[in-house]
C-alpha cells in the first residue's frame, strides 16, 4: 500500500500557523504538561567537540495531540562564520494511534516559532497589560521570533535590541521595523535596552550574564531562551534571586541551565525558589504576576513537547489549506 508523507517547508509553516495560533498551542502545550499528560523523555545530547556542535534528540508523545513527535535538532558554534545557521533541524511526526510517519517538517523554523510564541504565552500570562517597550538581547535568529511573540500578545510601541555584533543589531532593527510596523532601534549598551523595557528577552550565545540587575526597571518581565548547558548563565544570579521564578518544566530547568544550576550550587538559591510551571499558570491552576511592582522571569530551557505541539497545529493547518509537498515513501 502506497504511504505519503506530507513535506512542510518555512513557507509552508510560516502560512500553516502564524505566531498567535502558535502561542495558544503553547499555553495548551505547557498545560497538558504540568498536568501530566505527555509523555517526554529528558532529551538525548550529543557532544560534537571537533566542530563544536551539538545534537540533540528530542522525543515525545501527548494524546491531546494525537502525535508522536522526534525533533533532531544541532546546534553548531562555528556555523556563522560558513554563513549556516547556528540552528538546524528536522521534526518528524506520526499518527499517535497507528505509529505511521505523517510528516517532515523544517525544524529550523519551527524552533524559531515556538520558541518565540513560548515567550509570547509567558509574556501573555505574566507581563503587565499595559507592557508596550520590549528590549531584545541577541539580533540572531530567536531574537526575532522573541519579538513577534511579545508583539502578538501586548500593545507593543518601542523595541530596543542590543548585540555586540553592531551590524547585526542594525539589521535586526531594519527588518524588524518593517515586518512588525513598529519602532526599532538598536542600542550601544545592555543598559540602554533594559531601563525603559516592560519586557526583557535574552536570546543570546553569551556564556555570562548580559545586563545589570541594577538597571531593570520595577515591574519588567524577562523571558529567558538562551541558557541551555550547565555552565552558560545568561541571567544575573541576583535577578534570579529576587524574581517571580517560572520553568517551562522543573527537571528539564534544573537539569540542563547554569541560570539556575549556577546560584543552585553557590547557594543563592534553592530549587524550592521555583515558583511555578508555566503550564499550571496556562491552566489557571497558579495565579501568574504577584504585584505590579516585581520582577518576572521565565526561563525557557525548549522542549519536545513544544515542537510537537506546534508541528502537529501546523500539519492540521496545512491539510486543511493543502500546503506542503506529498511524497511517497
Ligand atoms: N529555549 C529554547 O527553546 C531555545 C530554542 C532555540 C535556541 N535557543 C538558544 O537561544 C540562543 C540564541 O539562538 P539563535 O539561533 O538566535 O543564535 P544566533 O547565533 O542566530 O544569534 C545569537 C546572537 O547573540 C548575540 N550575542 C552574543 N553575546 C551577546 C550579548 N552579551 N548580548 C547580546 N547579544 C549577544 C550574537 O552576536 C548573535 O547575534 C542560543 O543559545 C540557543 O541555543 C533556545
Amino acid at each position: 500500500m502506497s504511504r505519503k508523507i506530507r513535506i512542510l517547508s518555512e513557507k509552508d509553516i510560516r502560512e500553516a500557523l502564524p505566531m498567535r495560533e502558535a502561542v495558544a498551542a503553547m499555553k495548551e502545550a505547557f498545560a497538558e504538561l504540568s498536568a501530566g499528560r505527555v509523555t517526554m523523555p529528558v532529551r538525548t545530547h550529543i557532544d560534537i567537540p571537533e566542530h563544536a556542535g551539538t545534537a540533540l534528540f528530542m522525543p515525545c508523545f501527548a494524546e491531546r495531540f494525537g502525535r508522536i513527535g522526534l525533533k533532531i535538532v544541532n546546534l553548531f558554534d562555528n556555523n556563522a562564520v560558513k554563513g549556516v545557521p547556528r540552528i538546524q533541524g528536522l521534526v518528524c511526526l506520526f499518527d499517535g494511534q497507528t505509529g505511521s510517519p505523517i510528516a517532515l517538517l523544517n525544524g529550523t523554523y519551527l524552533t524559531a516559532l515556538r520558541t518565540g510564541a513560548a515567550s509570547g504565552a509567558a509574556t501573555d500570562l505574566l507581563a503587565r497589560t499595559d507592557a508596550a517597550t520590549v528590549a531584545i538581547f541577541g539580533a540572531g535568529v530567536q531574537g526575532r521570533t522573541q519579538l513577534e511573540g511579545v508583539c502578538a500578545v501586548r500593545p507593543v510601541q518601542k523595541a530596543l535590541v542590543f548585540d555586540p555584533v553592531a551590524n547585526a543589531a542594525a539589521a535586526f532593527a531594519a527588518e524588524m521595523s518593517r515586518a512588525l510596523c513598529i519602532e526599532v532601534a538598536a542600542v550601544t549598551s545592555p543598559r540602554e535596552a533594559v531601563f525603559k523595557a516592560d519586557v526583557v528577552c535574552t536570546a543570546t550565545v553569551s556564556t555570562t550574564p548580559v545586563f545589570d540587575d541594577a538597571h531593570l526597571r520595577a515591574g519588567t518581565h524577562i523571558n529567558a531562551v538562551g541558557s541551555y548547558k550547565p555552565d552558560v548563565q545568561e541571567i544575573p544570579t541576583e535577578t534570579v534571586r529576587r524574581a517571580h521564578l517560572i520553568v517551562d518544566h522543573r527537571t528539564s530547568a534544573l537539569g540542563e541551565t547554569g541560570d539556575l544550576i549556577i546560584p543552585l550550587r553557590q547557594g543563592l538559591i534553592k530549587e524550592s525558589d521555583i515558583y511555578a510551571e508555566l503550564g499550571q499558570i496556562a491552566a489557571g491552576k497558579s495565579p501568574g504576576r504577584a504585584s505590579e511592582n516585581g520582577i518576572t522571569l521565565f526561563k525557557s530551557v525548549g522542549l519536545a513537547i513544544q515542537d510537537l505541539a506546534a508541528a502537529a497545529r501546523a500539519f492540521e493547518n496545512a491539510v486543511e489549506k493543502r500546503l506542503g509537498q506529498l511524497v511517497d515513501l
